[in-house]
C-alpha cells in the first residue's frame, strides 16, 4: 500500500490514530438514491451489474465524486458468496433476493462447497482493482465486504428476506451442532472472499451482520461470535482493518469487541459515548446517525450530526449512518451529512 494511502484519514481513524476530523462514508452509498446509479441500473439487471467490473467500478466511484466521501465501498452484494458456494440466487423485481432450494437439512449443508475465488468471484476482484487504481492517486481507500456467518445463514436457510427468520432459528434450536457446522463453513468462505478482496486492493473490509440483532445475547455468544472470530482470524494477518457492523448491536457490543475486529460499526440506538463506555478503547467506532434523520432538512441534519461528535469527540471515530442510506433520501441531504462531518473540529 502506498504510504499516503496508509496515512489516509479513513485508515488512520480505523487504527485509532489522531486525525484532524473524522472520515465519513455511508453504508449503501453506491445505490438507488443516486439518479446516476438508477441511470446505469435502468439498462442492466442487478446481478449483471455486480458481475460487470467496469460498471460495478463506475457505480462504486459515483458517491466519491458526488458526495465527496472519504472512502469507496465496492459495488457487490453479500449474497454473491452464497452463489460461489453452490446456491442459486436471483433478485426478483421489487422483491429482494431469493434462493432456490434453500438449506433445510444436513445433506443440504454438505452440498455447500468452498468458493473458488479466482474463478467464481473473479469479477469482485476485478472491480476492486479498477476502483482502487482510479482512487489511489487521490488517497481514497476502497472498502471490501462480506456478510457475517449468521446473516448469510439466515438467507441460505430462509431463502428470502424475513422479519423473524423463524426457519433459521428453528434449525439453530433443533440441530445446534449442524447449525454451528454451517456457520463454520460460511466463516471459512467469508475469510477466503475477504482475502481475495484485500489482495485485489481493498484497504479495509466490513462484515455486515444485518440480522445479528435477532439473537439473544446467549445465542450470539454461542453461535455468531465463534463463527465471526473464525472468519476474522482468517483475514487479520493481511493487515487490513476489519470493520464489524451489527444491526441491533445494543445487546452484543461486548461480544463484538471480542471478535478481533478493529472497528465496530453500530446502529443508532445508543449514543456513541455509551457504546465507548461499554467496549473500551481497543476498537475504533463507526456510526451512527439514524438513517431516517436524513429525511429532515439540512439544518437539522447538521445539528444532529454535530451532536453525534459532541457526545464522543474521538479519536478512533468514523462517521457513518447506523444502517444503510434509504433509497428515497434526497441527494442534497446526504451531501449535508457529509459536509457537516467534514467541518467538525476534533
Ligand atoms: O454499500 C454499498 O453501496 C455497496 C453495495 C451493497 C449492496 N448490498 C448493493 C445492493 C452492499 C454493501 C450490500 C450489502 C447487503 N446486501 C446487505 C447488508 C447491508 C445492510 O443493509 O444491512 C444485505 C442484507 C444484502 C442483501 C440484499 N441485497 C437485499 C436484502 C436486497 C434487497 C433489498 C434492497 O436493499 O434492495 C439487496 C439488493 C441490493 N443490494 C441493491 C443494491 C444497490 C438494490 C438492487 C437494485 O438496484 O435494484
Amino acid at each position: 500500500m502506498k504510504q499516503s494511502l496508509f496515512n489516509s484519514l479513513f485508515l488512520k481513524a480505523c487504527r485509532g490514530e489522531r486525525v484532524p476530523r473524522p472520515p465519513v462514508w455511508l453504508m449503501r452509498q453506491a445505490g438507488r438514491y443516486l439518479p446516476q446509479y438508477r441511470a446505469i441500473r435502468a439498462g442492466v439487471d442487478f446481478l449483471t451489474l455486480c458481475k460487470t467490473p467496469e460498471l460495478a467500478s463506475r457505480v462504486s466511484l459515483q458517491p466519491v465524486d458526488i458526495l465527496g466521501v472519504d472512502a469507496a465501498v465496492i459495488f457487490s452484494d453479500i449474497l454473491v458468496l452464497l452463489e460461489a458456494m453452490g446456491l442459486h440466487i436471483h433478485f426478483a423485481k421489487d422483491h429482494g433476493p431469493r434462493i432456490e432450494h434453500p438449506l433445510r437439512s444436513v445433506s443440504d449443508i454438505r452440498r455447500l462447497h468452498p468458493p473458488d475465488i479466482a474463478k467464481d468471484l473473479r469479477y469482485v476482484g476485478e472491480a476492486i482493482r479498477l476502483t482502487s487504481d482510479t482512487l489511489r492517486p487521490r488517497n481514497i481507500p476502497v472498502i471490501g465486504f462480506a456478510g457475517a456467518p449468521f446473516t448469510l445463514a439466515c438467507y441460505a436457510i430462509e431463502g428470502e428476506t424475513s422479519r423473524e427468520f423463524n426457519k433459521t432459528k428453528r434449525f439453530m434450536n433443533e440441530d445446534p451442532k449442524n447449525f454451528a457446522l454451517l456457520l463454520a463453513k460460511l466463516a471459512d468462505g467469508i475469510a477466503l472472499h475477504l482475502q481475495g478482496q484485500i489482495e485485489a486492493g481493498a484497504s479495509a473490509v466490513q462484515i455486515f451482520d444485518t440480522w445479528g440483532g435477532i439473537l439473544s445475547r446467549e445465542d450470539y455468544l454461542l453461535f455468531a461470535l465463534p463463527a465471526l472470530q473464525r472468519a476474522i482470524d482468517g483475514v487479520r494477518r493481511l493487515g487490513a482493518p476489519v470493520i464489524l457492523y451489527v444491526n441491533g448491536s445494543t445487546p452484543h457490543l461486548e461480544a463484538m469487541a471480542e471478535t478481533g475486529a478493529d472497528v465496530l460499526s453500530v446502529d443508532w440506538r445508543l449514543p456513541l459515548s455509551e457504546v465507548r463506555r461499554r467496549v473500551g478503547r481497543k476498537v475504533a467506532l463507526q456510526g451512527n446517525l439514524d438513517p431516517t434523520v436524513l429525511y429532515s432538512n439540512p439544518r437539522v441534519i447538521r445539528q444532529r450530526t454535530r451532536a453525534m461528535f459532541a457526545d464522543h469527540p474521538g479519536p478512533g471515530l468514523i462517521a457513518n449512518l447506523g444502517h444503510g442510506i434509504l433509497p428515497d433520501i434526497p441527494v442534497a441531504h446526504a451531501k449535508a451529512f457529509v459536509k457537516a462531518v467534514q467541518t467538525v473540529q476534533m
